[in-house]
């Protein structure tokens, strides 16, 4: 199964000057909760706004998708060329994308579900953005509201 997890504002933005431009702790227990355990493919912007002594995310195989054949990437992380060749070496695992903006842009034709804080704000300057959730596609199957953002739930139907 392939689940897309990403946070995102009123305006669609994921990021800005490379990182989240919010802090909801909430949100990121809810992420550390659904990603355990799996593999993760990230774009190499992502990989690169994570601390360096956070990475590789404990407890879930880390995944970098970059051009650059050299990227340096410590033990735990793996490289590919391409989101495909990734699925296809972990084809028998639970797979996240877990952005940036091409990564979900290109995953979000084949995932199956999407797992998603909309984060009530907007973000003006931002750089990063969530592609179109068409609803002929995706139907809500769980819905959380808190303050200031509300997880949900989106499954495929078509
Ligand atoms: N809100 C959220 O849930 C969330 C989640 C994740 C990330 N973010 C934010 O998103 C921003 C980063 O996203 P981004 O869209 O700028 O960058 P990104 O997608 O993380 O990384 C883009 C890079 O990944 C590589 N790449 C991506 N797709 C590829 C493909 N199909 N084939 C080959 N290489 C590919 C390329 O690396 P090379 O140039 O090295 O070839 C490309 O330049 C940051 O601000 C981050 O904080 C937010």
């Amino acid at each position: 199964m392939i689940t897309l997890v990403a946070a995102i504002s009123k305006n669609n933005c994921i990021g800005k000057d490379n990182a989240i431009p919010w802090d909801i702790p909430e949100d990121m227990k809810r992420m550390r909760e659904i990603t355990k355990g799996k593999v993760l493919i990230m774009g190499r912007k992502t990989w690169e706004s994570i601390p360096e002594n956070r990475r590789p995310l404990p407890q879930r195989t880390n995944v970098v998708i970059t051009r650059d054949k050299n990227f340096p990437l410590p033990a735990g992380a793996e490289r590919f060329d391409s989101i495909n060749e990734a699925i296809a070496a972990h084809k028998d695992e639970e797979i996240i994308g877990f952005g940036g903006q091409r990564i979900f842009e290109e995953m979000i034709d084949i995932a199956d579900v999407l797992d998603l804080t909309l984060v009530d704000q907007n973000i003006e300057n931002c750089h990063a953005f969530f592609p179109e959730i068409d609803p002929k596609v995706w139907k809500i199957s769980a819905e959380e509201k808190h303050n200031g953002f509300t997880f949900i739930t989106y499954r495929r139907v078509l």
